[in-house]
């Protein structure tokens, strides 16, 4: 063994928080345990003064937000705000040119990647859809379940009854138990995007990272997706990204506007739609 193989074990041991060899072999699979979530100042994720540049161009810009543990945060804000850089930021996708990321008070995101971001539990759902068209919905959930096993072995690995168990509460969730047999690709554009989210949720993840999760959805898909974000939040922490205000209007408590990089305004959504610059900024220059 080299130096930097015994400094690397020695880190995941760190990491881990555990001195005996199953904690350090849970470490090695799982450098960053999502259990040690420190949130006892009840926040679960710090921004302080991040900037991120691309060519010269302030995308984001001395940003501030903190985000307290089972809140389901409303970013909204015209496009180009920098709302989806923000949530690259957090899940390690660009790296901020300056500025803190903390997940709780002790795990600082700029020392992880993205899969390290994942495994502490934090989960980004996309816009667009990404589950396994020709499996069922139950296998597209048995697939994203926590475990270290490949595709293959875990299509043809027998499940606990806990993990079914964990996957039949999941279908109740995501109002998708009637649909579990079929070919995820059979589904509705809504009942896709409910299905990532489940697929999100057996992840056990702390905090759900959302980007415009009603785009190309129907009224009624929509305002279901806003029931199932109500029941989610508490339990998960939520941030939500997205331009439909009617939507915004049925989940908000607090809300964030973003514009140029910054936090513009921030409160309850009548007082964000209410505040000059906000209004402003809306309405162009
Ligand atoms: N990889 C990149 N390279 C260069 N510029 C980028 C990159 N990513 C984003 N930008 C720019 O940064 C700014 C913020 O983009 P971002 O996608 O974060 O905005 P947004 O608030 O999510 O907008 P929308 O509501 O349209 O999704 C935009 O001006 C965008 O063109
Ligand atoms: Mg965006």
């Amino acid at each position: 063994m080299n130096a930097a193989a015994t400094t690397a074990e020695k880190n995941e041991g760190h990491m881990s928080g555990g001195q005996g060899l199953t904690d350090r072999a849970v470490g090695l699979e799982r450098p960053v345990d999502s259990t040690k979530l420190d949130t006892t100042h009840g926040v679960i994720l710090y921004l302080e003064d991040i900037t991120v540049t691309f060519d010269g161009f302030r995308a984001i810009n001395k940003l501030n937000i903190a985000i307290d543990r089972g809140e389901l945060r409303c970013i909204i804000g015209p496009n180009g705000a920098g709302k989806t850089t923000m949530m690259d930021v957090i899940t390690g996708k660009t790296r901020p040119d300056s500025g803190t990321a903390f997940f709780g008070q002790t795990i600082d995101l700029s020392k992880l990647n993205e899969a390290q971001i994942a495994h502490a539990g934090i989960g980004r759902k996309f816009q667009k859809p990404t589950v396994f068209e020709h499996l069922s919905v139950f296998e597209n959930l048995e697939l994203a379940m926590k475990t270290d096993k490949g595709i293959w072995t875990s299509l043809f690995f027998k499940l606990s009854g806990a993990q079914r168990d964990h996957i039949g509460e999941t279908l109740e969730i995501i109002n998708l138990k009637d649909q579990a047999h079929r070919p995820a690709g059979l589904l509705s554009h809504g009942q896709k995007q409910w299905l990532e989210i489940g697929m999100l949720l057996m992840q056990e993840p702390q905090l759900l990272l959302l980007d415009e999760p009603a785009a190309g959805m129907t009224d009624e898909e929509t305002a279901r997706s806003g029931e199932l974000f109500l029941s989610l939040a508490g339990k998960y922490t939520l941030v939500v990204v997205e331009h439909d205000m009617d939507f915004i209007k049925q989940i908000s408590k607090k809300v964030t506007c973003l514009h140029e990089g910054s936090v513009l305004a921030e409160g309850t959504l009548e007082q964000v739609q209410n505040d000059e610059r906000v209004i402003e900024v809306y309405l162009g220059r």
